[in-house]
């Protein structure tokens, strides 16, 4: 048996997670405020149904602030938070979105698609996993020509079919990850006809060829030779991405605040 998976005295039949869990909560319960997460955060792993219970009877009342804003862990934002401030601070490693990015760029795609590729997946990098695509595409639409936030939309749906005439194949990943026989779903499916027809076709067809061979854990990449495609293709705010009043502001603000109680 494992060592990680021995019982030791006191620790009864729990299992590793219930553990974990435990130790997440002493850490909260050590902070001078209140941590409530977003059910999305943990919908799955609990029942969402089963949340907010009232204490037991007996427990004593946790008289802390409910946090409203910086959470103690993550590192600060600037006032007006650039969108490399959000690769700094919050998103996780962009090694994939550079090696993506690099290959469109030494591709010799236009500037359009190699920012496509280069904000392809920031939505799985920082935000929410489940459909990244749409929400990648949204949270940067204010910011982008048209074209990039439609090509990063649709990628989505196009990384599920081929195009061996574009010189994509089914990924063999795909096959590992989720089975020889993983269907799409009908809404997947619609999108892909729906793009597959449309005048902007190959960029999003674009970022899957430029995608798929972008998982090297080892490669150098580097932020240098997109500064100044960023600068001109990505209209940052003044006042700071989640404080420019778009119709998408919450949605980086809640990057910012994951934690905020309201
Ligand atoms: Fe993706
Ligand atoms: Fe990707």
């Amino acid at each position: 048996m494992n060592e990680n998976h021995r019982q030791h005295p006191g620790q009864g039949a729990r299992s590793l997670s219930e553990r974990a869990d435990e130790l997440e909560h002493r850490m909260i319960d050590e902070l001078e405020q209140r941590i409530v997460k977003s059910v999305l955060f943990v919908s799955g792993d609990k029942d969402p149904r089963t949340m907010n219970q009232p204490p037991p009877p007996g427990s004593k009342p946790d008289r802390r602030k409910f946090l409203m804003g910086d959470d103690p862990r993550l590192p600060k934002m600037p006032e007006t938070p650039t969108l490399l401030d959000f690769f700094r601070n919050r998103f996780g490693s962009p090694n994939h979105v550079l090696q993506s990015a690099t290959h469109a760029l030494k591709g010799g795609h236009d500037e359009k698609t190699v920012l496509a590729c280069l904000l392809h997946d920031i939505a799985v990098a920082g935000f929410i996993r489940a459909d990244h695509g749409y929400w990648g595409a949204q949270l940067i639409a204010p910011y982008v020509d048209e074209e990039v936030s439609w090509a990063i939309r649709y990628h989505q749906a196009l990384r599920f079919f081929p195009d061996e005439a574009a010189g994509y194949t089914y990924p063999e990943a795909y096959i590992r990850y989720f089975g020889p026989d993983y269907q799409v779903e009908d809404y997947v499916r619609a999108d892909y006809e729906y793009a597959r027809n449309h005048k902007w076709y190959m960029t999003s067809r674009l970022i899957t060829l430029n995608d798929i061979y972008s998982f090297d854990p080892n490669a150098k990449v580097s932020w240098d030779p997109f500064m100044d495609i960023i600068g001109r293709h990505f209209k940052q705010p003044k006042e700071g991405l989640g404080f420019d009043g778009s119709p998408v502001a919450h949605m980086w603000r809640t990057i910012i605040w994951p934690t905020k109680f309201l």
